[in-house]
């Protein structure tokens, strides 16, 4: 069985060679996009197919996703509704060469607000793209707390305006728990409220132009 850090020296070795395993048909760009519901967990998956990128649905919470540079790409498991009372659980690996992290990240709608609560990262701090709103702390760690706004692009039709939170946890790690609802609180008392009908909620590993690879696997704490 292949190690995590032979899988690693792989693909950064010789991505072209990397047979591709797939949820859905191969393509030489990698894993199709796809979102659905795996081993009793929700998945979703996206890649702007512009990397070689691949993503592996584990057993119950476990993903795989491995990456090369020159896209954006978005993976992770969780659950189709999201819920301000979980509190997630997770462990893995998480290996970057660039702008990567990985997050509880999910959406509401009513109002529609994207989400993330920001458990490591790579070379990119993600709050930095933000208005700061100060910091909390939960389960004795700290995080920096920012929003900003999405600002609708002609090129999509039907794009709309909607805020985005962000936690993100100083201390970087690849394994914990998240008490998702401590964050939805500290949000709402710096006024950063998220809707009241929950879509999607996952862990998830995103990268914009790097190369790395994750190994995760979620479950209800
Ligand atoms: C990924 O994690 C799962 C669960 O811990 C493990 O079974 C699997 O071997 C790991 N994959 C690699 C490539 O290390
Ligand atoms: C990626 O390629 C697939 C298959 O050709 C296509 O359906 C999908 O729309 C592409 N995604 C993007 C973001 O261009
Ligand atoms: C923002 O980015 C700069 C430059 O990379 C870095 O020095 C700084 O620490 C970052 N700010 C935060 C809040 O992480």
């Amino acid at each position: 069985m292949a190690s995590f850090s032979i899988l690693l020296a792989f693909v950064f070795a010789s991505v072209s060679t990397y047979a591709t395993p797939s949820i859905g048909s191969a393509q030489r760009a990698g894993t199709p996009s796809s979102t659905g519901i795996h081993d009793g967990f929700f998945y979703s998956w996206w890649t702007d197919n512009a990397s070689q990128a691949t993503y592996v649905n584990g057993d119950k919470g476990n993903f795989e996703m491995i990456w090369t540079s020159g896209g954006s790409l978005s993976g992770g498991k969780g659950w189709s509704v999201g819920a301000g009372s979980r509190v997630i659980a997770y462990r893995g690996q998480f290996e970057y060469n660039g702008n990567a992290h990985v997050a509880v990240y999910g959406w509401t709608k009513n109002p529609l607000v994207e989400y993330y609560i920001v458990e490591n990262f790579g070379t990119y701090n993600p709050i930095n793209g933000t208005t700061a709103q100060g910091s909390i702390t939960v389960d004795g760690a700290v995080y920096d707390v920012g929003k900003d706004v999405h600002i609708p692009l002609p090129t999509i039709p039907g794009d709309q305006t909607f805020e985005r939170f962000f936690s993100v946890r100083q201390n970087k790690r690849s394994s914990g728990r998240v008490d998702v609802g401590a964050h939805f609180r500290a949000w709402a008392d710096a006024g950063m409220k998220v809707g009241t009908d929950h879509d999607y909620q996952i862990m998830v590993c995103e990268s914009y132009l790097s190369m790395g690879a994750c190994n995760i696997t979620v479950s209800a704490a």
